[in-house]
């Protein structure tokens, strides 16, 4: 934990518990909420018995997700019952929607604090106020706060760290409510990331994530872009491996792939999603590219980068979608050959351009359309998978397997799971693996000395 956030510690003594949902910037917010929490003198716990304090980090990027997150607020109801000292907090993109805020304030009562995405600069003075008893609502911040330094952070993982370089999106993806909840796009500076990667790896850590909504985009009208900053980071001494999410088609750049190539430790796992194939719905998504130039930039990438592993976000049944737009996707799927995309049945935002847009296809046909590219899919991963069977991969190994607990388990540079029996000594470190078999979603291999 870095620790020079000036807090009066009011040493707390208490449990907290924290749930947190959605993609990894939220991940990386809460590392920074048990941060806060641990400095004021609290213990985080990974079970939600008998806690002092919960706080649930929620996201509103599907309507499933947010259903989901209404149904375990509700559930609270009898924790606070019967332990009338629990103080209930909750944060992040889901309630940072004024209109969602006001009917969570409404229809759960019980809960103590309502914050949005905003507000990680005073939220150790809200956390400390809740535990002095007194009871605020709702306390959303409508401007984008200057971004918050110095705060101190608990990290998940002893090896891995989240490196949040940017925040926000300008982007405006005509489905997307991102924009809206997590505010204009504003980037850290470069000193500031450099200089937290440099303590990081002084404390152990070998695996970076830098991360932003388009990170591409990071630093744009400054003198460090990042191709610049991602190429300092590289130049750091030491041995580890940097990877980076999300990349967006339209931003990146041949230069940054030739970095990528080029570099010592940047990952050969490139995340591009792509959303769709076809070129009539890629300019209703406003994504600002064609399914040309797309395949274009990344056979450039696989003929740069050996051993490229490319993987994508797609949206089946977007409004106006037909079944020739959506065969346009499975097309695009089979020439493109993801080892691995994340499909999502489109859900309608309010408030989002594309919530506006008039919706012919059923949900039933949708469905039946994202089993179909499910199924294409899973047949290009496997494929890729058992194309690894006999090779040698150099895995940095972060703790027991996932497939086994008996197995140790780590990361490919090019972000395959690899499974393998060890000694925990080897945590912490690289190995090089030979792959004897392939599940459907990891290897499984064996240490060659
Ligand atoms: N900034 C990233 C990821 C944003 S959210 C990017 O631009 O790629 C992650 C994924 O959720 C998106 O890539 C998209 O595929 C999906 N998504 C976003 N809004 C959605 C919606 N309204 N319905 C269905 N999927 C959505
Ligand atoms: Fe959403 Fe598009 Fe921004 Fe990604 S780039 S967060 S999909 S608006
Ligand atoms: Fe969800 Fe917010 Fe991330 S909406 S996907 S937690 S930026």
């Amino acid at each position: 934990m870095s620790n020079s956030y000036s807090f009066e510690v009011i040493n707390i003594k208490g449990k907290a518990y924290i749930r947190t949902y959605g993609c990894q910037q939220n991940f990386a917010d809460s590392e920074k909420i048990c941060g806060i929490l641990t400095l004021l003198g609290y213990t985080i716990v990974y079970n939600d018995d008998d806690v002092d304090l919960m706080i649930f980090n929620t996201c509103a990027i599907r309507e499933n997700a947010k259903d989901r997150i209404f149904g375990n607020i509700g559930a609270l109801k009898h924790k606070k019952l019967k332990n009338p000292k629990l103080r209930i907090v909750i944060c992040g993109c889901l309630t940072q929607q004024r209109d969602i805020a006001e009917k969570v304030k409404k229809t759960f009562p019980f809960v103590d604090l309502i914050l949005g995405t905003n507000q990680l600069n005073s939220l150790p003075e809200l956390l400390a106020g809740l535990f002095n008893g007194s009871k605020h609502g709702v306390i959303l911040s409508d401007e984008d706060e200057p971004i918050a330094e110095n705060l101190p952070v608990v990290r998940d993982s002893k090896y891995k760290a989240n490196i949040s370089i940017m925040y926000g999106c300008d982007n405006y993806c005509t489905y997307c409510i991102v924009p809206y909840v997590r505010g204009r796009e504003r980037s850290r500076s470069a000193a500031k990331i450099m200089e937290e990667v440099k303590s990081f790896y002084y404390e152990g850590c070998r695996e970076f994530l830098l991360l932003g909504q388009n990170v591409n985009s990071y630093g744009k009208g400054t003198d460090v872009n990042f191709n610049r900053l991602i190429n300092y980071i590289d130049n750091i001494p030491g041995d580890f491996i940097i990877n980076f999410m999300t990349s967006h088609p339209k931003d990146l750049t041949k230069e940054l792939i030739d970095t990528i190539a080029d570099s010592k430790k940047i990952s050969y796992r490139l995340h591009l999603p792509v959303q769709s194939g076809s070129d009539r719905i890629l300019e209703a998504m406003n994504r600002g590219y064609t399914r040309r130039e797309y395949l274009e930039l990344i056979n450039y990438a696989k003929s740069r980068i050996p051993g490229l592993s490319l993987t994508t976000d797609i949206i089946v049944g977007f409004p106006g979608e037909d079944y020739a737009d959506f065969s346009e996707t499975i097309s695009l799927m089979k020439e493109a050959r993801f080892d691995s995309a994340y499909t999502f049945i489109y859900s309608k935002r309010p408030g989002t351009k594309a919530a506006e847009l008039p919706d012919y296809v059923s949900e039933e046909q949708k469905s039946i359309w994202f089993r179909e590219l499910l199924s294409v899919q899973s047949k290009i991963g496997e494929a890729a998978l058992n194309g690894y069977v006999g090779q040698t991969l150099r895995i940095f190994c972060t703790g027991k397997g996932r497939s086994d607990e008996k197995l140790l388990t780590g990361k490919s540079r090019n972000g395959f799971i690899v499974d393998f029996p060890g000694n925990d000594e080897k945590i912490g470190s690289f190995v090089n693996i030979k792959i004897i078999r392939a599940l459907n979603w990891a290897l499984i291999g064996e240490e060659i000395k």
